[in-house]
């Protein structure tokens, strides 16, 4: 009977020591994992509530991805605030001079903020880094746009012609566009030359005039496109012309990242 008892004891013992080394395990694990920022999350949480994030791939030719809740809408309406005290008629650039200049073609208003401004635009700015894999110092400041009422940016490249542009970081490689506002009506980002039958999106239906003229996009707060101006093979993409179309109903804020192929020295 004791000899039995004590047995029992034993495999008692032994079950509990057993458990508590699986636990052990199972933590260590969990915190090597919690640790770890390979597994494609993240690795700035960032300022606001957090939802769920996910990529669509839009078009392959051009090569274009919407970044589902890439900002929290705390950090767009963050952006905005700094933004909306400075801003000024955007410009285009003068094919003969170089120099910007209103324009017809452009009309919204913008400015531009520092790279790594303040914490908030730091930690975005390394959230762009690891989703686009480009280094944040071949990144240029970030550009505040807003968009009233019948503004636009008609269909151009974000690639440069005029090598005056091109002497500090070399061409522009790719480009975020991220919105910071929804838009009632209009105000898509639309890419005309896209190879693709622009009706297959979902959205079809709630696009614009404009925004049938091409694959096109429809603004949503914290979503970002990302596409790109150069091919795998460092050619320019001429499949990358896009543009803004007209806000019909709303408005439309909206900021974008250029990236360069090289470092760009601010
Ligand atoms: C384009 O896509 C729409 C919606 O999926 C479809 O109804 C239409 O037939 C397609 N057009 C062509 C030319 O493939």
């Amino acid at each position: 009977m004791a000899k039995g008892r004590s047995r029992g004891q034993k495999w008692t013992q032994a079950f509990f020591m057993l458990s508590f080394l699986l636990l052990l395990m199972l933590f260590t694990l969990g915190i090597l994992s919690l640790s770890n920022s390979t597994d494609g999350s993240p690795r700035s949480e960032g300022f606001g509530e957090r939802v769920e994030q996910w990529t669509e791939t839009l078009s392959w030719e051009p090569r274009v991805f919407i970044y589902h809740n890439f900002l929290s809408k705390e950090e767009c309406e963050h952006i905005v605030s700094l933004a909306k005290p400075h801003m000024r008629k955007s410009t285009v650039v003068d094919s003969k001079t170089g120099r910007g200049i209103e324009s017809r073609v452009r009309t919204s208003s913008g400015m531009f903020l520092h790279r790594g401004q303040d914490i908030i635009i730091r930690d975005l700015e390394r959230r762009i880094a690891d989703f686009t894999l480009i280094p944040v110092e071949h990144g240029e400041g970030l550009q505040v746009l807003h968009y009233e009422v019948g503004q636009k940016y008609e269909p151009h490249f974000d690639f440069f012609h005029n090598e005056l542009y091109t002497k500090n970081g070399g061409q522009r490689l790719a480009t975020l566009l991220m919105y910071l506002s929804d838009v009632e009506e209009g105000g898509e980002t639309v890419f005309p030359a896209a190879n693709q039958n622009f009706s297959s999106v979902p959205w079809w239906d709630e696009l614009s005039e404009c925004g049938k003229k091409g694959l096109s996009v429809k603004p949503k707060m914290g979503d970002a496109v990302l596409f790109w101006s150069m091919s795998p093979n460092g050619k320019l993409d001429p499949l990358s012309l896009h543009g803004s179309c007209p806000v019909i109903r709303g408005d439309k804020w909206s900021s974008t990242k250029w990236m360069r192929i090289e470092e760009f020295k601010v």
